[in-house]
């Protein structure tokens, strides 16, 4: 089954194959948004894209900190878990989160320039590496000149064929951005996973 379809992330999901749910929100995100910084919208009315949210626990906190959030995932079932999660909190954080189910590499052209920034954890080493090209190019269509991507580069290594996840691979995956006219910043992050901080580096990176 061809790793960039909806049925092979579908059967993941229901066979319990979701080694990487952390079974709560990212702690590296948590941190950030401790702090005043640009992980908080600067405006009351600005868009934030999480592609590829599984079960979506920083969807919630991300609408909590004042965003609108975009939720996608090509499998049914996390939006699924996601919904009813959303369905226990209050009103305003309700109608503050979109959740779609839509393939990230083919996102609806009405969404280009739509997003102030993007939340980028674990959705970009789940894809065919030969699918990055597209989607680097659709995170530069969606995103607002001058908007943000928060990426949390992971798992750093060497790249193989041998995944999902593929490894990311610090020089030519931020090359990739900055050909397509990102500026970019790379930094450890104290509070990484302690099960990953070895191989995680968060990326912010900037639409010219
Ligand atoms: C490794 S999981 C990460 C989930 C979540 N970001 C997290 O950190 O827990 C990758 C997710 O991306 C979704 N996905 C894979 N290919 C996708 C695509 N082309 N478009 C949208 N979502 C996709 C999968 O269904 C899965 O939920």
């Amino acid at each position: 089954m061809h790793h960039n379809s909806a049925e092979y992330w579908e059967k993941r999901w229901q066979d319990g194959q979701t080694g990487w749910d952390l079974g709560t929100v990212n702690p590296v995100l948590a941190a950030e948004l401790q702090h005043p910084n640009l992980l908080h919208p600067t405006q009351p009315d600005q868009h934030i894209l999480v592609p590829g949210c599984g079960s979506g626990y920083e969807v919630e906190m991300l609408a909590k900190a004042g965003w609108y959030v975009t939720a996608v995932d090509i499998a049914s079932e996390p939006l699924r878990r996601l919904e009813d999660r959303l369905s226990l909190e209050a009103s305003d954080i309700q109608q503050r989160v979109r959740v779609m189910q839509e393939d990230i590499l083919s996102f609806p052209k009405v969404f280009d320039n739509a997003f102030h920034a993007v939340w980028e954890y674990t959705c970009y080493c789940a894809l065919p590496p030969a699918f990055r090209d597209v989607y680097a190019q659709t995170i530069k269509r969606v995103v607002k000149p001058g908007g943000n991507v928060f990426f949390l580069f992971f798992p750093i290594g060497t790249l193989s064929q041998e995944g999902p996840p593929f490894a990311v691979e610090e020089q030519r995956d931020i090359q990739r951005f900055t050909h397509l006219g990102f500026s970019t910043s790379l930094q450890s992050h104290q509070s990484s996973h302690p099960a990953r901080a070895k191989r995680e580096k968060f990326l912010i990176l900037q639409k010219q």
